[in-house]
């Protein structure tokens, strides 16, 4: 979609949108349920996401509108205008902030202290979007529709110098610089004892890749205590399983962290199908895609004798137990079957016989990847 001289996707359907509003709304009812809240809705962006909302609000409440704009075009001016309109008396009065988008922060920041001065019993806030990697202010958002990565969108209220706000889904700015074409992404598959370790070393070094294992990013962020560590950390102490989503947003640091690169290759990921939709998903967000996923194929009988012999030299008590060894291999066939499937109906499998020299078995995979490109 063009708006000016700007070309824009499509980021969040209408779908996702309302739905996320629901949410939020049934939150706002539990918090303020036996409350009189007054929401103030900043405009103009906010319009369409406190219209939404104020759907789905069931807790006796008025709403009323306030303006203020720290925008010209795609950059924040820094600039911020002070809030006009206020009308109410806030004294004492349960005050929920409507923003459609938190970017520096800043103008909320100011918005909160002036209101503060007024003397209200609280104040919170309800944005649709935050720019976590813009907001550096210490601004306490209780209610968060989405946490978008640090790109210029429109749609859903939201303008770029005044239009498209009219749009029902979020759409973003098409990066000009297509990374897309010429990146090979790579999904490697291998049961233990497969040679994947050894392969994929060689892949990246003739490809020039950057290897993403999902065990080493969990690894690195549990032992940085980075926040995606934390939260994951959260999940463990109580013997939950972290979420898919936890993992997806480390891939994706770890993507817009490596900058340029002719490619990814995946190793011990995607897991299941929902993690492959997921990284689809991510990778479109990014500009790119998978080429291929390439499956070393050995047969289960070569792979416990392989398992066994290593087991002489590594001492791993896993390495010498034939049971433990057909349980490995057993989980591994039936956790990436669909997997394999999944990429298989989008003709992008490919199958690699695992069995013979080291440098013949790479020859074949160099063989399937040429293809892909
Ligand atoms: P902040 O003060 O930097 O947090 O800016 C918040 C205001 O900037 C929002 O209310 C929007 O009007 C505007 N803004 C920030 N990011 C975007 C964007 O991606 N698209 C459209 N407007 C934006
Ligand atoms: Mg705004």
């Amino acid at each position: 979609m063009k708006i000016k001289d700007k070309e824009f996707e499509l980021y969040i359907d209408n779908t996702k949108i309302i739905n996320k509003v629901k949410e939020l709304a049934e939150q706002i009812n539990k918090d303020y349920k036996d409350k009189n809240p007054l929401f103030i809705a900043i405009l103009n962006g906010s319009f369409m996401f406190a219209g939404d909302l104020m759907k789905y609000v069931d807790v006796d409440s008025q709403i009323t509108f306030i303006k203020v704009s720290s925008y010209v075009a795609t950059q924040s001016t820094g600039n911020i205008k002070e809030a006009i309109g206020l009308q109410e008396n806030i004294f004492q009065r349960d005050i929920i902030i409507i923003e459609d988008i938190v970017d520096s922060g800043k103008t909320l920041t100011h918005i909160t202290e002036r209101f503060k001065e007024l003397g209200p019993k609280s104040v919170e806030i309800a944005t649709l979007l935050h720019k976590p990697e813009m907001n550096k202010t210490d601004l306490s958002l209780k209610y968060i529709g989405f946490d978008i990565p640090n790109k210029f969108v429109i749609g859903y209220g939201l303008d770029y110098d005044g239009y498209g706000r009219n749009e029902q889904c979020i759409y973003q700015l098409s990066e000009e610089k297509t990374i897309t074409k010429n990146m090979l992404n790579l999904v490697l598959f291998g049961p233990p004892g497969a040679g994947k370790g050894t392969q994929s070393e060689k892949i990246i070094d003739k490809y020039k890749l950057t290897h993403i294992a999902t065990g080493d990013l969990f690894r690195k962020n549990l032992s940085e205590g980075t926040a995606l560590g934390r939260l994951a950390q959260g999940y463990m102490d109580e013997g939950h399983l972290v979420p898919d989503q936890v993992v997806i947003d480390m891939v994706d640091q770890k993507i817009k962290a490596t900058g340029d690169t002719n490619g990814f290759i995946f190793d011990g990921f995607p897991r299941t199908v929902a993690q492959a939709e997921a990284l689809d998903e991510l990778l479109t967000k990014n500009g790119t895609a998978i080429s291929g996923m390439i499956a070393l194929e050995v047969s289960e009988e070569e792979l416990v004798n392989r398992i066994l012999e290593r087991g002489k030299t590594s001492g791993r008590a896993d390495d010498q137990n034939i049971e433990k060894i057909q349980t490995r291999v057993g989980v591994y066939n039936k956790e990436t079957l669909p997997v394999a499937a999944y990429y298989k109906t989008r003709n992008k499998f490919s199958s690699i016989n695992g069995v013979g020299g080291i440098d013949e078995i790479f020859e074949n995979i160099s063989t399937a990847i040429d293809a892909l490109k």
